[in-house]
């Protein structure tokens, strides 16, 4: 379907990868990983024909359809949700109108007439082929798709700029999710999304009946969605079969078996670097060390790549605080009408870890209320104990919705 052969891109005098042969075959199920900055985007964009290579070739077979989402940028404007999305099926659109202009022509025709039989030959034709595409069904597909990325049908009518950012790449997602290219290419689809539309893309994946080539950090979601991992590791690609897991362990042993190889000719090296240093000298040994001095010139080196760099975090030790860390009581918030919520009454403990996640729309709908700007009034009750003792920090927004 897609084939690159000793592929290489570069970045000025940045090298990415190099060496890259690859054959992508209809029904592939591949999760992209690597470190950061190792090029995954890149390789994407290249798979996507929106990039080029610095070496090596891509051929792509006819007909071979590929669809992507960038990982971030995305701007729609000028139509609402839904008609972007229908936006997708300009073709069957205009079947359907060529489909109701045939049906007119024909209720005017003489049923006996050549012209008719033509006209209603070309209707069957059409309708056939409206029909084998689903066309009866894209209203009710846009629906499906939108509500499982999280769309409340009230947004459905809104224009597509009052969103921001990460609900704009949703709605990019669902017109390619609606497209079903043969090849979905998909830069990390999740970071957009919350816990919801994560499961359900999840889903939708699982049951996508064509390729894709999948970027993710979610290594949960990888695990259920691919069959395969590429990794670009060392300026190269390297093949898993199976899912996150199965990589890892097979990593693990590619990387204890090149380890293990490296020591060994460590030794080696060693030993005739001894024996040459200690004879170089002896007459009777010359034989013995030249062929010595040559095993050595001819020995392939083997590299140890650098390891991956790790962030490290560390966090100052705060002074112990006491049982109860904080205490709501009764609590409620609005912005100006928009009642977020309301008798909201918790506890956290010391050593409580708590996550925070958003279920139903209240949330979203206290985000909609920041991006418009509602004064936020004196709409908070309830109360709010926080002994002294606690000391509190937060990090900034993120990317998780
Ligand atoms: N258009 C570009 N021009 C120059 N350098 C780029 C460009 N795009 C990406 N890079 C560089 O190439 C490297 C790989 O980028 P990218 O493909 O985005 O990596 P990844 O997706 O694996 O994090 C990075 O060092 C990045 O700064
Ligand atoms: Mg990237």
């Amino acid at each position: 379907m897609i084939q690159l052969s000793s592929a290489g891109k570069r970045y000025g005098h940045k090298l990415l990868f190099e060496g890259v042969d690859w054959l992508i075959t209809p029904k592939d199920r591949i999760g992209l990983v690597g470190a950061n900055g190792t090029g995954k985007s890149t390789l994407l964009k290249i798979l996507g024909k929106l990039e080029t290579l610095d070496y090596g070739s891509i051929s792509i077979a006819k007909g071979i359809s590929a669809g992507y989402l960038p990982q971030d940028g995305l701007t729609l404007s000028g139509r609402t949700v839904f008609a972007e999305c229908m936006s997708v099926f300009s073709k069957l659109r205009a079947m359907e109108e060529e489909m109701e202009q045939l049906t007119a022509s024909m209720s005017e025709l003489d049923h006996a007439s050549q012209e008719y039989t033509q006209v209603a030959d070309r209707y069957q034709r059409v309708e056939h082929e409206f029909q084998s595409r689903d066309g009866y069904a894209i209203e009710a597909q846009v629906g499906s798709v939108l509500t499982g990325l999280g769309f409340r049908k009230d947004d459905w009518n809104r224009q597509t700029d009052e969103f921001s950012g990460g609900w704009q790449m949703r709605i990019a997602l669902a017109k390619l999710l609606l497209q079903k290219p043969n090849l979905l290419l998909l830069d990390e689809p999740t970071n957009h999304l919350d816990l919801e539309a994560r499961n359900w893309l999840e889903e939708y994946l699982t049951e996508y009946p064509y390729a894709f080539v999948l970027i993710s950090h979610d290594r949960y979601f990888l695990d259920v969605t691919v069959s395969k991992i590429v990794e670009i590791w060392n300026k190269r690609i390297h093949f898993y079969a199976g899912n996150y897991d199965k990589y890892e362990e097979q990593k693990t042993q590619r990387r204890e078996q090149l380890e293990a190889a490296y020591r060994n000719q460590r030794e080696r090296i060693e030993q005739l670097e001894v024996f040459i240093n200690r004879f170089r000298y002896q007459a009777t040994k010359a034989k013995q060390v030249q062929s010595r001095i040559k095993e050595l010139e001819k020995m392939d080196r083997i590299e140890l790549p650098e390891e991956e760099k790790t962030i490290h975090f560390s966090f100052p030790q705060p002074k112990a605080s006491g049982r109860i860390v904080a205490e709501f009581a009764g609590i409620a918030k609005s912005y100006g009408e928009k009642e977020v919520f309301r008798d909201v009454s918790f506890m956290i403990e010391r050593g409580d870890r708590i996550g925070k996640i958003h279920i139903n729309q209240t949330a979203r709908r206290q985000r909609t209320a920041e991006r418009r700007r509602i004064p936020p009034g004196p709409q908070r009750s309830g109360r709010l104990l926080c002994p002294g003792s606690v000391q509190r920090a937060r990090s900034g927004r993120s990317n998780f919705r």
